[in-house]
């Protein structure tokens, strides 16, 4: 492999991994009790229904665990899957590899601009020299969630709006590679910084497919758009107007400039995107002694990600507050006068309408404020209310899900529907059961003096879960429906910080380096429900670790670490991505694999044949994490999202590297992943049914 640039630095944040492949001696006690109970509980999970009737753990605490129990993984054995590709090998080359039988393009890497051609992309050979306002029309840095929406009734594949989320920037933004800061290390040029924001945030793309499955770029299209950090946004929901949002920019706390750190998405049935804000502790910073919970709580420090914007603030230039809303500490004679809540502002969940250039997206506070991650609907019925579901990654942090108070009506749906309804935290328990907890102030702890009113209990959404003894998790990623069952499965990449004897029944590997998937399955297929029924599904691992760190029996064909991206298409096909994999045995970079749990034969758990049911489809270039993925309705064209790769993807050479979306078709031109005629295909669910448009 050839390292002819250093690796890009990161300033995501994240935990480093463990670096010993040798996992085997860190375990708990209890795997096999809870690996039992899993099984026991198979049949309740096929149907969807209910509440396990089994209460084989029931008031049993790990601490009750004998230890000469025998060890299960259960299952006899992979149904036929009918994936129409067989796994690649692991790869770290810089470049992409795809299964046999398909081939890719690359589409809007970082800097194309908007309109096809100018400002062109252009670089020193270490960085961009394009300007702040260059920037403002070009693709942003770091692409990561992502959602297709179709343009046309008549040909809903061929032309779309691709909506991509940039989550933060690397130091190859600037000319040399590097930021021009101070001796403290804090930027010093405001146009730089301004250039710094506008690589964040969102683009909406048009997009095109040609007879030959190629892809373009409609540049000039009306639709195209960018939003940033500098982008006006509305608060709506609770939250909005409240004194916890009230800033020297919008004293009736009603408005705010941009996103930030947008990591996985969500869509709406009624064809808006949602952006989830993850990381905002890296660019909100505080020298308060003592501050807030709504910052304490969420990370935020002096420091951040050292991105440290603030340091340019009253430069001649600024632009009420731009540089100043960075550091929050308090400054002026109250909250009107200074930005001390401008933090208070994200967090949440960003509505953006895609088809309308000219709106503003619109933060909606009734869904809580914490570091989000993804925010998919569970099932959607005409007649029913919708539930969104959210983790919160964070070591220790938790899942959560929002239920519209009012019912969808496919026909006119309500724009504003996710500013009405209860957000629920999740409580996992032993025997295979849970408990949707609300975030409802008046409610159980969720009073006086903890709590002032409901906008203060979706400010501080982490410290009302704490409140209501949600159960801590090893950092929830993306969640996605299953479409044949409607059950929620849901990533959790890693956690190394347990200590043994800290496991809990959902999260039951103390040393958890390559993390592991759940699901869950709502009480009655109901997604209002406060009851839930869950079950373990997968287990990271490399292939050669220790069966009882290897639980699910991957090989190399199939061995992953550090699942992130999440997504079933709605044929009920399964695409796991990778995030900063922990080693693997093949020495892999990262990577996306699938499998369809519905064909898997009895509780469905990957087991020692996972060679037929899990595979390896996607490879990504070397350094880089694979997130975000979507496809056309006709299932022909796949759209995967590569960021920081860390060498010199995708222009080769000595090239600057540039995050960028990958798209995958059939060589034959054919349906992906899975054969034309196959049972799941046959019970696909049109996109364009699933988007109905509001008028
Ligand atoms: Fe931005 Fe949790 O990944
Ligand atoms: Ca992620
Ligand atoms: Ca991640």
């Amino acid at each position: 492999m050839t390292r002819n640039r250093p690796p890009v630095p990161s300033l995501k944040g994240q935990d480093a991994f463990k670096t010993d492949k040798d996992v085997s001696t860190n375990q708990s006690p209890c795997f096999s009790e809870i690996l039992e109970a899993r099984v026991s509980r198979r049949d309740t999970l096929r149907g969807g229904l209910g509440l396990a009737a089994t209460t084989i753990f029931a008031g049993a605490g790990l601490s009750a665990c004998d230890s000469s129990s025998s060890g299960s993984s259960g299952g006899t054995g992979g149904g036929a899957a009918s994936l129409n590709f067989q796994s690649v090998p692991g790869s770290s080359a810089d470049a992409v590899t795809v299964a046999d039988g398909y081939e890719t393009q690359v589409l809007i890497p970082w800097g194309t601009p908007l309109n096809g051609s100018m400002p062109a992309f252009t670089t020193d050979g270490m960085g961009s020299t394009n300007s702040a306002a260059d920037q403002a029309l070009q693709i942003g840095a770091n692409h990561d969630g992502m959602t297709y929406f179709p343009l046309s009734q008549s040909a809903p594949s061929d032309a779309g709006l691709l909506v991509v989320n940039h989550e933060y920037s690397n130091p190859t933004l600037f000319p040399g590679g590097a930021r021009t800061v101070d001796s403290n290390g804090a930027p010093t040029v405001p146009d730089e910084v301004r250039k710094d924001m506008n690589a964040h945030g969102v683009s909406v793309v048009e997009i095109a497919r040609d007879a030959n499955g190629m892809v373009s770029l409609v540049g000039g299209s009306g639709f195209n758009r960018r939003i940033t950090l500098n982008t006006p946004m509305r608060l709506s929901g609770p939250a909005a107007g409240s004194e916890f949002t009230v800033t020297a920019y919008d004293n009736s706390g009603m408005t705010t400039r941009g996103t930030v750190n947008n990591c996985g998405r969500g869509f709406t049935p009624w064809g808006t995107y949602l952006t989830c804000e993850e990381n905002i502790q890296g660019y909100f910073i505080t020298t308060e002694a003592n501050p807030p919970r709504s910052k304490d709580r969420m990370g935020m420090s002096a420091t951040g990600f050292g991105y440290l914007w603030r340091n340019v603030a009253g430069d001649p230039s600024e632009v009420n507050g731009e540089f100043a809303r960075f550091d929050t500490t308090p400054s002026g004679a109250s909250a009107m006068d200074d930005y001390r809540n401008e933090s208070n502002c994200f967090g949440w969940i960003v509505e953006i309408d895609p088809f309308n250039p000219d709106s503003n997206p619109v933060k909606r506070t009734a869904m809580g404020r914490f570091k989000h991650e993804g925010c998919e609907p569970g099932r959607v019925v005409d007649g029913q209310p919708i539930a969104f579901y959210m983790g919160d990654d964070e070591r220790f942090d938790y899942f959560y899900k929002f239920v519209t108070a009012d019912a969808y009506n496919a026909d006119r749906p309500n724009p504003n529907m996710l500013d009405n309804g209860t957000l629920y935290v999740a409580r996992f328990d032993e025997d295979g059961t849970g408990e949707w907890l609300p975030l409802t102030f008046g409610e159980g702890p969720l009073v006086s003096p903890l709590f002032s009113s409901q906008a203060d209990v979706l400010v501080n959404a982490r410290s009302a879960a704490d409140a209501l003894g949600a159960t801590p998790m090893d950092r929830p990623e993306w969640s996605t429906t299953d479409p044949n069952t409607g059950e929620i499965y849901l990533t959790l990449t890693n956690n190394t910080a347990r200590d043994p004897g800290d496991e809990n029944a959902a999260n039951p590997r103390a040393d958890n380096s390559h993390g592991h998937i759940i699901r869950m399955a709502e009480m009655d297929d109901n997604p209002a429900a406060t009851g839930f029924s869950w079950d373990l599904f997968v287990f990271g691992s490399n292939a050669n670790a220790d069966p009882s760190f290897n639980l699910s029996g991957l090989t190399l064909d199939n061995e992953f670490g550090s699942p992130d991206g999440l997504w079933f298409d709605r044929r009920g096909v399964l695409w796991i991505q990778t995030d900063n994999g922990a080693p693997l045995d093949s020495d892999s970079n990262d990577q996306m694999l699938a499998v369809i749990p519905a064909e898997l034969a009895g509780d469905r758990t990957v087991n020692p044949d996972t060679q037929a049911s899990l595979r390896r489809f996607f490879v990504g270039p070397a350094g880089c994490e694979v997130t975000g993925v979507d496809m056309t309705p006709d299932y022909k064209t796949m759209f995967v999202n590569i960021q920081h790769p860390g060498e010199n993807w995708p222009d080769g050479g000595s090239s600057v590297p540039r995050s960028g979306t990958v798209v995958v078709r059939r060589t034959d031109g054919g349906e992906i992943g899975l054969g034309s005629n196959s049972q799941t295909t046959a019970q696909a669910v049109s996109r364009r049914d699933l988007f109905k448009r509001f008028a």
